[in-house]
């Protein structure tokens, strides 16, 4: 289907939502952003993904972006100067967008930041961290710094997927169901797991579907659902 029918289908006019992704592997996103939802909502004209190569504002001859921390210890950390100035350049593109750190080191990342970075409508600029860390003077630069999980990864780069992934299927216009998004899990960052589904068929190997769903009272599925959800 054209983008244009696409659009048509949309009652309100949105606004393209920029998401900007500072970082040294570009190419780790491809293969995520451009399949299933995130891609349809692309595609729909809701979102759009722009990629900034942090070696692109390396400094001198070589493009350095790390250097050896002061104070001595392992590894190499990320300059200020090439990321903020990656920074400045996405925010000249869009000024009013948040500026999203991942970082082990931030506050846990949960479903009610989702929901305000997807109702707030306004760009994002991730900046993706590699290496051992980076200088902790960039945090100036930065409005929410994020943990996904008490785990360490290699880099912010699968973190940033994360938080595109959850921001952008809660945008209007994404998710087929009208309320797929709102009755779901996690709604309230509670432990409100979803219910247990069942699809065809009805017997697989033994396993039965539970008989209250086959049986057509909408109130006692309610209630077992209810029940169900934790
Ligand atoms: N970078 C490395 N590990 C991370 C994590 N768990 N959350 C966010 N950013 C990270």
């Amino acid at each position: 289907m054209l983008k244009s029918q696409y659009i048509s289908q949309i009652d309100v006019i949105i606004d393209i939502m920029k998401i900007q992704i500072i970082t040294l592997f570009p190419d780790m996103f491809p293969g995520v952003l451009q399949a299933s939802m995130l891609w349809k909502a692309q595609d729909k004209g809701i979102v759009s993904y722009e990629f900034i190569n942090l070696r692109d504002f390396g400094l001198g001859p070589r493009h350095q972006v790390d250097d050896t921390p002061y104070g001595g210890g392992d590894g190499m950390l990320l300059k200020p100067e090439p990321i903020i100035a990656a920074i400045e350049q996405a925010k000249a593109r869009d000024p009013e967008a948040t500026v999203i750190l991942p970082t082990p080191r931030g506050e846990t990342y949960k479903q009610s930041d989702a929901k305000h970075l997807a109702a707030d409508n306004r760009g994002l600029i991730i900046v993706c961290p590699r290496y051992e860390g980076y200088d902790e003077r960039i945090t100036k630069w930065v409005d929410s710094s994020y943990r996904i999980g008490n785990y360490v990864l290699t880099g912010g780069e699968l973190p940033a997927m994360v938080i595109i992934d959850s921001v952008v299927r809660l945008l209007p216009g994404v998710l087929g169901g009208e309320n797929s998004a709102a009755i779901e899990s996690f709604q309230d960052d509670d432990l409100n797991i979803e219910f247990p589904q069942y699809t065809r068929p009805e017997d697989f190997r033994g396993l039965k579907v539970p008989d209250v769903l086959l049986s057509g009272n909408h109130a006692e599925i309610a209630k077992w659902r209810q029940q169900k959800s934790r």
